[in-house]
């Protein structure tokens, strides 16, 4: 009997040490300053999407990035981005082991069931890529076609839904592209601004002039964190009052004029 008591009592007393264990931890994350707790605003994203966030050296630069950081700032916090597979940014968000999803990441439906998202940040569309001469000229061209896409992205829902098409996902739209210039697929569907990007810097592709759909990039928060989406669309709002946002979005996004 007694020992019963002891052994629950033991247990008890575990709980609450590996308790305290975990919550020190915590705490260590956070810097004392002026005595004030500051919290780190931590960003998942997949940094193979320029111009919204890429590798540079050993940095993740781009606009998300930037507009990200500028959020922690006006919220005084410090900040740190993660870097995942894109698939992985929500469930991160979700389970709490990233406060934001910060990823050029399309408001849709079906991600609205797992996170919330902020107000938009920038409006965007889906494109297709194809090789210079390509028999491919509009999105009704790609039935029964290749497609490559970024798997777990917009696109790669789109191009599951093309009839008898085969589709052909990879960890990075870069990967994808790189496939289209071997000929190994027929098109690729991926968002306007990193296409241009990468046509840039291969040989012989195209983006075609009719859009596949239209978008809306949103900062995604876990569900049960209402106050931080609060704040989050507070620091929009005010970025894109003061200009900030404009400065940030032009310093990655040179107008098509140039
Ligand atoms: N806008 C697309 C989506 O939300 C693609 C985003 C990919 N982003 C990235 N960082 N790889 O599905």
């Amino acid at each position: 009997m007694n020992m019963k008591k002891l052994i629950s009592m033991v247990l008890v007393l575990a709980c609450v040490f590996s308790m305290a264990a975990c919550k020190s931890k915590d705490e260590g994350d956070k810097k004392e300053e002026g005595g004030e707790e500051k919290k780190t605003l931590v960003m998942a994203t997949n940094a193979e999407f320029p111009p919204y966030e890429f590798h540079e050296g050993d940095d993740i630069v781009g606009i998300d990035a930037e507009m990200a950081a500028a959020v922690a700032e006006e919220l005084g916090m410090d900040f740190r981005i993660e870097d995942m597979a894109f698939e992985s940014i929500i469930p991160a968000v979700d389970s709490g082991k990233a406060d934001i999803g910060v990823a050029g990441m399309t408001v849709n439906e079906s991600r609205l069931k797992n996170v919330n998202f902020s107000d938009t940040y920038a409006k965007a569309t889906q494109v297709i890529i194809v090789k210079e001469g390509s028999d491919i000229t509009g999105p009704d061209d790609l039935t029964g076609k290749k497609i490559g896409v970024q798997l777990g992205t917009t696109g790669d829902i789109y191009a599951s839904d093309i009839e008898d098409a085969q589709v052909e996902q990879y960890n990075k739209g870069f990967e994808a592209v790189q496939a289209l210039t071997q000929e190994k697929i027929d098109a690729v569907v991926i968002d306007g601004e990193p296409a241009k990007e990468f046509v840039k810097d291969a040989e012989g592709l195209k983006i075609l002039d009719e859009a596949f759909t239209e978008e809306e990039y949103a900062i995604a928060i876990a569900k049960d964190n209402e106050e931080l989406l609060g704040q989050i669309n507070d620091a929009l709002a005010s970025l894109k009052e003061s200009g900030k946002l404009d400065e940030i979005v032009a310093k990655y996004i040179k107008s098509d004029a140039e």
